[in-house]
């Protein structure tokens, strides 16, 4: 399973990659504007800071599948670790056979049916997102009861698209989506951040230091 940051803000996306954990990006164009930089400028500095197996997604803006089309080839050519997001539409879904077709990465967006992330599968995405946070905010057990339903059928037919984890709205989420075999979550950084805090691992540090101190003992070496 591998961890993506939610997040278009270059700075986030260094200190979240700091951490160790990461090893992609995903966007989207409400990330983007609320990182307030041109957006080249945004793109090019993410690329700096991610490792080179790892994964930046990137929205297409057009609505039919010829733009979608266009704009994905003209993304995915920027870098290879691009890739292209397409929504879960008619025109997303016949733009994934054909940006996949050519050997572009297509990252399926906005999937919140078993019957859109099989569509999506069937047309080649490299990443099918299920939206479970905005699933859960309408009805508890919608977006969780979605990921059970599409890793059976992608496990059924061996549908080698990964399930990507979307929409993460608390830090429990991150474990949930391990348990269900999610291949990818991606996770804002206000929730990475609260990823290993436990009060018993803060209070108990804090004894052992204690009572180091205490000790007047050395470490060895
Ligand atoms: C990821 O690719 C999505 O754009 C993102 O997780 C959406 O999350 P939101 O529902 O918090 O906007």
């Amino acid at each position: 399973m591998q961890i993506f940051i939610d997040s278009a803000d270059p700075n986030e996306v260094r200190q979240a990659y700091a951490g160790g954990l990461l090893s992609g990006v995903t966007t989207n164009p409400s990330l983007a504007g609320k990182s307030g930089k041109p957006y080249a400028e945004t793109v090019t500095e993410i690329l700096n800071i991610i490792g080179p197996e790892d994964s930046l997604s990137l929205e297409t803006i057009a609505t039919e599948t010829a733009g979608m089309v266009s704009e994905g080839q003209r993304l995915s050519q920027l870098d290879h670790r691009i890739a292209v997001k397409v929504p879960a539409t008619p025109a997303g879904i016949q733009a994934t056979k054909i940006l996949s077709s050519q050997g572009i990465k297509v990252n399926v967006t906005l999937v919140f049916t078993a019957n859109q992330a099989l569509a999506a599968a069937l047309a080649g995405a490299h990443f099918v997102s299920l939206f479970v946070g905005r699933l859960e905010d309408k009805r508890q057990g919608t977006g969780i009861e979605l990921v059970k339903e599409v890793r059976q059928i992608f496990n059924n037919y061996m549908l080698a698209s990964r399930i990507l984890f979307a929409s993460v709205r608390k830090v429990q989420m991150i474990a949930e989506a391990a348990k269900l075999g999610v291949d990818v979550i991606t996770v804002p950084k206000e929730i990475l951040d609260q990823m290993l805090n436990h009060p018993l691992t803060t209070s108990g540090l804090n004894k052992f230091l204690q009572d180091w101190e205490k000790s007047k003992l050395q470490l060895p070496g």
